[in-house]
């Protein structure tokens, strides 16, 4: 793998003759997957696709490994109670995720990593590679024993989770992070004016029903102060997310077959 240019990687700039050649050297792809919701008062609704998508490109540019377009809708029930916000149900979205693992794995693709950007899709995507293993088994596709998908949570890294505790400490909080709206702001300048002081969060609590998410979260933050996130910051976690995803993707493509 060499670095390249994001062009380059961008599954949605190539052919398909490329794409064929391509899998001839690397059976590796990354599939960015997010959420289209809520994110506190002054937070953008697409902050979790905006970061998983920017730290894939990232990795991918600097593995040479081919990016798909970001699966910018995840399982946001809990934020239902919040304008803007739009949910996939876990069934939907394990349904989405499986199908999309088996179109790629009929083309040959081995090593299917996808880069999460929001905590409320890990369990289903987690079922959806289970069920996408079986098909892919029962279909009978000729690389069903060889397939591997993984999960790859950017804001779970060590590495991305350090920078958050030493420039925010516990104004971290679970969601509306100032890591995650960092970022934004580093991709989105005109964010920016939406940044404001703000009172102290509720603290995070159990998820049941979006009416009680929001009585719990009246301004659909859970205990964090992204006021404290600024543009500099967001270079810093897509570099350090961006290098641990990237040392995680090597072992991950070099994984022996069964
Ligand atoms: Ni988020």
């Amino acid at each position: 793998m060499v670095a390249t240019s994001v062009e380059d990687i961008r599954l949605q700039l190539r052919s398909w003759p490329e794409v064929e050649a391509y899998l001839k050297g690397c059976k590796g792809v990354i599939v960015p997957l997010g959420s289209t919701e809520q994110h506190g008062p002054t937070g953008a609704i697409g902050t979790d696709a905006l970061t998983a998508e920017a730290v894939a490109l990232e990795v991918g540019r600097r593995m040479g490994v081919l990016v798909t377009p970001a699966q910018a809708y995840g399982m946001a029930e809990h934020h239902l109670g919040f304008a803007g916000t739009m949910s996939l149900q876990p069934s939907t979205l394990l349904a989405v995720l499986h199908d999309l693992v088996l179109s790629l794995a009929r083309h040959g693709f081995e090593r299917i990593y996808v880069i999460n950007g929001h905590g409320g899709n890990i369990a289903t995507a987690k079922a959806a590679f289970a069920q996408a293993y079986g098909t892919a088994a029962s279909r009978g596709l000729p690389n069903a024993a060889n397939l591997r998908c993984k999960l790859a949570n950017w804001f779970m890294a060590p590495e991305a989770m350090g920078l958050a505790k030493e420039l925010y400490g516990d104004k971290e909080g679970h969601h509306a992070t100032p890591s995650e709206i960092a970022i934004t702001l580093q991709l989105e300048p005109s964010l920016q004016s939406k940044q404001r002081p703000l009172p102290e969060p509720a603290p995070a609590g159990p998820i049941h029903s979006p009416e009680d998410f929001r009585r719990r979260h009246p301004d659909g933050r859970m205990g964090s102060d992204p006021s404290l996130a600024t543009a500099e910051h967001g270079a810093r976690f897509l570099d350090v997310a961006s290098t641990a995803l990237a040392a995680d993707l090597q072992r991950f493509l070099e994984e022996p077959a069964s």
